[in-house]
């Protein structure tokens, strides 16, 4: 007792540090528990981004939108384009793994294998946000939450106008399928909606199915082969804007009308897509919103918090006819 009462100077100094340090170190370990893996302390949140690619005019909106609510939001954003590779996009995971980001957020280009990069993201206490597109993981705990479009229902809403369009229809209804990327979820699940829909009614037919890569110029390709391999073919589903623009220059040059001879039916909204649709080329779309950059910044925020936010967010979106896309095409931002 009395020695402790008469510790000298430096060892009295050295007990204030070591306190010092343990109220730190367990601090730290409280910290780590809400969120984020970054060591920095300035109070602005990193987030890390891995971006599918440049593939659409879709993606181009989406990208600016994420940039745009990222400066306003205050978050300072690293961004990648994997360029439709998701090798690209596991290396830009890791990447943000190392430099302790402290939210990584990313579209998947495809929906299959991400569990290993994911639970490294977990160990490494990072929060993962899954915008625009979905994984398949089993384990729902290595990502905080998805935020984006149904694509099921979109597909089925594509389908069930051509239902309507169609039900007088006495013969077969020859239908074309533009596919998006092998692989995707929007094109594993715009396929499946839209084949549920056109079940109603046994004439309509898809008689050909392929990947056109969600491009335009792989739109224009398949759409080719499509046309010479298929003497009669009524209507075309494409699972993105890009893809209808692209099968329309193989049409107009096989010498058939767009929107009279074939019925084209897309998905997305974007102005090029609306242009057409308003210009009769186009006769449907089912609606993708690409602006989701104000609603992930602020998920970033409250997962950084520690608050809960669902594990489930999706985008309100509608349908456009000729009519109503003359209507909106001056308001369209993107
Ligand atoms: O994941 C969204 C889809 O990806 C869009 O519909 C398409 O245009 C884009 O490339």
């Amino acid at each position: 007792m009395g020695k402790m009462r008469t510790q000298s100077a430096p060892w009295r100094a050295a007990a204030v540090l070591a306190s010092v340090l343990l109220v730190g170190g367990v601090a730290a370990c409280g910290n780590s528990d809400t969120g984020g893996g970054g060591t920095k302390d300035d109070g602005k949140i990193t987030m890390g981004f891995s971006q599918v690619g440049a593939e659409s005019g879709w993606r181009t909106a989406n990208t600016i939108s994420i940039k745009e609510a990222a400066t306003a939001a205050g978050i300072e954003l690293k961004f990648d384009d994997a360029q439709q590779k998701q090798e690209n996009q596991i290396k830009a995971i890791r990447n943000y793994i190392q430099q302790k980001v402290d939210v990584i957020a990313f579209s998947p280009v495809v929906e299959s294998g991400w569990d290993t990069v994911l639970k490294e993201a977990k160990d490494a206490n990072i929060p993962v946000i899954l915008t625009d597109r979905s994984v398949d993981s089993a384990d729902k705990s290595l990502y905080k939450t998805f935020l984006g479009s149904d694509f099921v229902k979109e597909g089925k809403l594509a389908g069930e106008w051509l239902v309507e369009q169609k039900k007088t229809a006495s013969g077969p209804v020859n239908i074309v399928e533009l596919q998006g990327s092998t692989g995707a979820a929007p094109a594993n699940d715009r396929k499946k909606g839209f084949a549920e829909a056109i079940a109603a009614n046994p004439n309509l037919k898809v008689i050909a199915s392929q990947t056109g890569d969600f491009t335009r110029a792989g739109g224009k390709q398949v759409m080719e082969q499509f046309l010479k391999a298929n003497p009669k073919i009524d209507v075309l589903f494409a699972h993105n804007d890009d893809m209808g623009l692209g099968a329309l220059e193989a049409i107009t040059a096989a010498g058939k009308v767009p929107g009279k001879d074939i019925t084209i039916i897309t998905i997305d909204a974007v102005k090029d897509g609306m242009q057409a649709l308003a210009d009769g080329k186009f006769n449907f779309i089912a609606e993708c919103s690409p602006l989701l950059g104000p609603q992930l910044m602020d998920l970033a925020k409250k997962v950084k918090a520690g608050e809960e936010v669902p594990a489930r967010i999706e985008t309100q979106e509608t349908t456009f006819t000729t009519e109503q896309a003359k209507e909106a095409l001056p308001n369209r931002k993107y």
